[in-house]
């Protein structure tokens, strides 16, 4: 099989890249690096060993996607690339809109025509919006999405209804993801966000690198057993083989499936569990909410063991380690 990867070369892309590779797929990477670097396409062939091939292309562009599925043969596309910082996205709404919905038409008009019908893409819990829940299962449905980075997610996926509707020879799997972290366990490949980061994971490592001071940790007095927020934290490796699991066992037609480990774990047992498996120090304090964050919420991950025969393996603690080492050898 023969599979482009958009955005290829981001943090999810490149660990799925590396897990198609191991299973003997073909991997060809489309990639305009406004937020990867080239490097990285060394680093995934040097942990497998294998070639792939890079398009540093702009998917806003058309007539180079047209070029790309002139050139090559291609079975499947899995769909990463786009834009997906929430912040920003408040500020920047029409930057948003324009590069991940338009990405995505190109992508989808293109592969129509060529008669490339196996599509997957990268959506996100933020599509089921908060609807008094803790556990969210598919059947659940999309909820009120608060910010244009979750409404592109949410948009995108009922065009590709509205797509599947009209012709039902596509094969189309949406992937909901929750909190994806962690690196690569050659150390060789993971995540590491230009400027202050905004999620979790980042910031406790520039805490433990002493790059940044200290930790705000947005309230305690929320209704969880230690008062912190909780989450459901994926391994982005575990992550990357649900891809594969998709492509090969993903029933025909249209299916959404969550990824997630099914679990929550608070931002106090997070920062304790690094500090503990790395044995480094992570300052922190207690300081208000942020407007907007949800107590707790995790994935109902049945469907995906179900059907596609997936299910994370790795700890909390894997996260951490994992994580960490890719901190120390890359910074
Ligand atoms: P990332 O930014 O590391 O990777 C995205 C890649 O797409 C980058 O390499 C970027 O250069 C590329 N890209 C962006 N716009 C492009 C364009 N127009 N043409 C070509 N390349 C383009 O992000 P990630 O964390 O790997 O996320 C991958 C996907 O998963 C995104 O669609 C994201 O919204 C989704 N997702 C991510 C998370 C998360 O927490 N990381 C959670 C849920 C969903
Ligand atoms: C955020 C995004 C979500 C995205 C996800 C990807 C928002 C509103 N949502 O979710 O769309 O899919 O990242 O991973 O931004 N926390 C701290 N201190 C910090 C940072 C975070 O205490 O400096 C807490 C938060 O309050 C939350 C938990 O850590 O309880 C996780 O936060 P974060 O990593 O930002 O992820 P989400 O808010 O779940």
């Amino acid at each position: 099989m023969r599979i482009l990867v958009t955005g290829g070369l981001g943090f999810i892309g490149s660990h799925t890249s590396v897990e198609l590779l191991n299973e003997g797929m073909e991997v060809i990477i489309v990639d305009n690096l406004y937020n990867s670097k080239e490097s990285v396409l060394d680093k995934i062939e040097q942990i497998t060993n294998k070639k792939v091939k890079l398009y540093k292309k702009d998917l806003t562009d058309k007539e180079e996607v047209e070029r790309i599925f002139n050139s090559e043969k291609i079975d499947a596309v899995i769909h990463f690339a786009g834009f997906k910082a929430v912040g920003e996205s408040v500020r920047e709404p029409l930057m948003y809109y324009s590069n991940n919905l338009i990405s995505t038409i190109n992508l989808l008009e293109v592969m129509k025509k060529h008669n490339v019908k196996n599509f997957i893409f990268s959506s996100s819990a933020t599509v089921y919006g908060d609807q008094g829940l803790t556990k969210y299962a598919e059947s659940v449905g999309r909820g009120k999405t608060t910010n244009p980075y979750g409404t592109t997610k949410a948009m995108i996926e009922k065009m590709l209804e509205d797509l599947y509707a009209s012709d039902n020879t596509w094969n189309i799997t949406i992937l909901r993801y929750f909190n994806p972290v962690g690196a690569h366990e050659s150390g060789l490949i993971g995540e590491s966000p230009n400027g202050i980061p905004n999620n979790l994971m980042p910031y406790v490592m520039r805490v433990a690198s002493k790059k940044l001071e200290i930790l705000s940790v947005y309230g305690n007095d929320y209704p969880t057993p230690d008062g912190t927020g909780i989450r459901d934290y994926i391994h982005v490796v575990d992550l990357a083989k649900g891809h594969v699991k998709a492509l090969q066992n993903a029933p025909k037609g249209l299916n959404i499936y969550n990824l997630g480990s099914g679990k929550g774990a608070s931002v106090l047992e997070l920062v304790n569990t690094f500090q503990k498996v790395n044995g480094v120090k992570v300052n922190y304090k207690i300081t208000g909410r942020r407007e907007g964050d949800l107590p707790e919420y995790y994935a109902d991950a049945e469907k995906a063991y179900k059907e596609l025969g997936w299910k994370t393996e790795k700890t909390l603690e894997d996260i951490c380690r994992d994580s960490w080492n890719f901190e120390k050898n890359n910074n």
